[in-house]
């Protein structure tokens, strides 16, 4: 076989090839000699042969040399093993046997942050999806459900803390300075839910006692001098304890919960049972480094971490297409925990938001994939907002055809049939349609079939019989491997109202599940505004023949609260795609919108804020056939600014009154600051002389992070001398604090600024930028490219910047460079010179010898 054309087509795994595994390990028992140099680790698997076969015992490996293998004692020659694609194979004749390997690690070189790995001084792992194969041989698959117990020695000056799964048993100090600890874990687990960390880390400690009364010790481990901002993390947690209990009757299992914050991560977080381990950017927060909507983040990924612990760690995933089993639902429960610790309303639409943000984008694009793949190359490249985002409103849709109390019945026998077992996304299915007594046939499609089903709706009425008719259509866009598609269940949720009374005629969940279907009411005296999608009930996009006339009815009147925001969005969106097509729409219905919102004393201040912002430039260019970088630029600066004249007075007195006294997280002080922001950000835009100074002002005295950054977001839009004393004044109070200094990179990345790919290039050599650490990547990569008018100048040079970046993380960390791809592969649509810019770029990504798998899979995808 040509070595070339192997690398060149990396294996694609099939849903469709699952197999029951050959061999169980029903425990493991693991010896780890920390160091960062050179770590060895000796495992013990007792395996057990599944079923009448003679196939040998296969245990993956990646990077890993054996040093001794043994079975049952015996050690074996090398002629009686070999490896193959780095896993050990091995032969064996009985039931049952004791399998021994040795191999040694070097986790300071590990820069993937996968396996083993060293991070600001502690020794840490990241085992999913498919990292406890960098630690030992092993069946790295999530069907294999093991028990652990783990040994570590390390030195006890470097690492005076050793931590695992499960409960401690025992520890002692050894000889050399060194000292070690055993940890037990009673509940068989998959290898991806393996943890350990050693380091020098302070524990802010608190207990929870459980429903049962079960009295559990919890730990955030941290560097002592981060102590003082776990405070936030630890109070989520326990209110995600308290509330899986409430909620869903679902108590916490262990002895003890333990959180680690490392500086080194590639995602969020990991759920790693007993045993989490963070990101440090979910964990600390303090008034002075950590805006509301990182606070809110930390309360948010805390709680998704906790709940894996029945959504994903009791109840675990067969295999990896059914990665959303876990990952829609966790986002699901987490998005309903944070709705009841804050806003409904506005947590609804911030994640609707997110969903268009990420998810709609990914679905119309190359990368289009179905809630349940059905194949991929790597998995780590599935870890998308289809899975977690598109996942969550797929059981969300559940959840409202259901009702509260059918669903929980259909959750609660889920996580009975469940418990202990590795599961599929149609067992979850299965248990809603048994314990909610439900047919979801049709409903099953939706974990098939890719693409943003696009939903029309044709509203008439009747004046003489006084009836009205609603027609529904359906569409679903063809998507990779996906030409046709069948119609699917999409529940609609509708409501009627009366224009001179403002009645609402009664909410109705309307099902369509043909591609046309017609939905009557009666007694509708005179033609009702339509109010539609309310809640956002299906992830879908909904074309209607609403005027400009019954979208600012509905953004006055319409009592569901994401469908008055939605009606006021798609006001502007009129205006502006029209501006933008050379089909001039009146913009003042929209001035007056958002001043009716603006003086009406029913609404809270976090609601109006969302509602008065203006869609994104992104979101702009989703609704257009080629996307127009700079004429949606244009468009919505001039919109912006005539918002910000026409009611300079307005803006004015709600900053000056808005003003916040003192630090508080209260949803009033957070939406005050929201909404402060917000007219800051229009006053500015209105271009009022003294609009730059009143920024630097709010930046310069604000107690908080939140108006600080906004300040300097907005400043760093403009042109003046405020912009650039701000941007320095910033850099040098944070400079010395990792998380804070990413926003400053973040901030300059996401400017609204002609110059702002110039500097990005140079901030991508500005000596605190690194290529080791994801989340400064991130901050300065990761937001450029999400910033449409920066990213796709018409020089292409946005396109070299971020290529040259992929290309230099590559070999470094293949994860967090793949995750760079897609913005790449959205060149379809762009007008032909941009598209060919693109192209040439994904083209010479694919050129460089020994690319990773990773970015190998995302750059072919991003080219077909
Ligand atoms: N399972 C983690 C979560 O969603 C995400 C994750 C995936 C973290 C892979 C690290 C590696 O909670
Ligand atoms: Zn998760």
């Amino acid at each position: 076989m040509d070595i070339h054309a192997a690398a060149a087509s990396p294996a694609v795994i099939r849903r469709s090839d699952y197999r029951v595994p050959d061999w169980l390990v029903p425990d493991v028992t693991l010896d780890f000699d920390l160091d960062p140099a050179l770590t060895t680790v000796r495992a013990k698997l007792a395996v057990a042969r599944n079923g009448g076969h003679d196939r040998p015992l296969r245990l993956d490996g990646d990077g890993l040399v054996p040093l001794e293998v043994k079975v049952d004692g015996r050690s074996l020659t090398q002629a009686e093993w070999h490896l193959e694609a780095g896993a050990l194979i091995l032969p064996l004749p009985g039931a049952a046997h004791e399998v021994e390997t040795l191999v040694e690690l070097a986790p300071e070189r590990n820069s993937k942050l996968m396996g083993l790995y060293a991070s600001g001084g502690l020794l840490c792992t990241q085992c999913e999806a498919e990292g406890f194969r960098r630690i030992t041989f092993f069946p790295d698959r999530p069907d294999i459900l093991s028990r652990y117990s783990v040994r570590m020695a390390a030195d006890k000056a470097c690492f005076p803390i050793l931590l695992a799964n499960g409960d401690p048993v025992e520890q002692g100090d050894g000889e050399d300075g060194r000292h070690w600890a055993i940890w037990n874990d009673p509940y068989p687990k998959p290898c991806y839910l393996f943890a350990l960390v050693a380091g020098d880390l302070s524990c802010n400690r608190d207990r929870f006692v459980t429903m049962s009364g079960r009295d559990v010790q919890l730990g955030i481990w941290v560097k002592d001098a981060d102590l003082p901002r776990t405070t936030h993390a630890m109070e989520a947690l326990k209110n995600s304890m308290a509330w899986d209990e409430r909620v869903y009757g679902r108590e916490y299992d262990l002895n003890v919960f333990n959180i680690v914050a490392v500086a080194d991560f590639n995602f969020g977080a990991m759920e790693n049972k007993g045993l989490n381990i963070f990101n440090s950017r979910y964990i600390l927060a303090d008034p002075d480094t950590a805006t509301d909507i990182d606070y809110d983040g930390v309360e948010g990924v805390v709680a998704h971490e906790y709940f894996h612990n029945w959504s994903g760690n009791r109840v675990t995933c067969r295999d990896w297409f059914q990665l959303s089993l876990k990952e829609g639902f966790t986002v699901f429960r987490d998005q309903n925990f944070s709705a009841d610790m804050g806003s409904h309303a506005v947590k609804r639409i911030e994640d609707v938001r997110i969903l268009r943000a990420g998810q709609f984008p990914e679905d119309s694009g190359p990368l289009a994939h179905p809630v349940r793949p059905e194949s991929y190359m790597e998995i780590s490249n599935f870890y998308t907002a289809t899975i977690y985002n598109k996942g969550a409103e797929l059981i969300r849709m559940m959840a409202l055809m259901l009702g509260p109390e059918r669903f929980h019945a259909g959750t609660d026998l889920y996580f009975d049939r469940h418990d202990g077992q590795a599961a599929t996304c149609e067992d979850f299915v299965r248990a809603m349609e048994d314990g909610g007594n439900i047919d979801l046939t049709q409903f099953r499609l939706w974990y098939e079939q890719a693409g943003t089903p696009r939903v029309r709706a044709l509203l008439s009425h009747d004046a003489a019989t006084g009836r009205v008719n609603l027609v529904l259509s359906q569409i679903i866009p063809p998507t990779p491997g996906q030409p046709e598609k069948r119609p699917m269940a999409i529940p609609i949720r509708v409501a009627l109202f009366d224009r001179e009374s403002r009645a609402n005629h009664g909410d109705e969940t309307l099902m369509l599940t043909r591609s046309e279907q017609r939905f009557t009411f009666q007694n509708v005296a005179t033609a009702p505004v339509l109010s539609i999608n309310r809640g956002f009930s299906a992830p879908v996009i909904v074309d209607t023949n609403r005027s400009q006339a019954d979208l600012a009815f509905l953004s006055a009147h319409d009592d569901d609260p994401f469908a008055r925001y939605e009606a006021m969005q798609q006001l502007m969106v009129n205006v502006l795609v029209g501006q933008i097509g050379g089909q001039p729409v009146d913009e003042s219905a929209v001035v007056d919108a958002v001043r009716q919102t603006l003086i009406d004393p029913a609404l809270d201040s976090a609601f109006v804020a969302e509602a008065i912002r203006l869609p994104s430039e992104a979101y702009l260019g989703d609704q257009m056939p080629i996307v127009d970088p700079d004429a949606i630029h244009d468009a919505r600066d001039a919109l912006q600014h005539r918002i910000g004249a026409e009611l300079e007075p307005l803006w004015r007195d709600m900053h000056a009154r808005l003003r916040a006294n003192s630090f508080s997280l209260s949803p009033a002080a957070k939406g005050a600051r929201k909404l402060r922001n917000a007219a800051l950000h229009y006053l500015v835009a209105s271009g009022a002389a003294d609009g730059p100074l009143t920024a630097f002002e709010q930046f310069d005295s604000a107690d908080n992070m939140t108006e600080r950054q906004a300040a300097l977001g907005i400043l760093a839009n403009g042109e003046s001398p405020e912009r650039i004393a701000a941007v320095d004044i910033f850099y040098n109070r944070y400079c010395a604090d990792a998380l804070t200094l990413d926003k400053w990179f973040q901030t300059q990345a996401f400017a609204l600024h002609p110059d702002t790919v110039d500097l990005v290039e140079k901030l991508g050599r500005h000596k605190d930028f690194t290529l080791n650490n994801p989340n400064r990547v991130r901050a300065l990569y990761g937001a450029f490219s999400g910033n449409q008018w920066a990213f796709h100048h018409r020089s292409g040079k946005g396109y070299r910047l971020v290529a040259d970046c992929i290309l230099a993380l590559d070999p470094i960390n293949p994860q967090t460079a793949a995750r760079l791809v897609p913005p790449l592969g959205r060149w379809k649509r762009f007008d032909a010179q941009r598209a060919a810019l693109m192209q040439a770029q994904l083209q010479r990504i694919l050129s460089q010898p020994g690319l990773s798998k990773d970015v190998m899979e995302q750059v072919r995808k991003s080219l077909d």
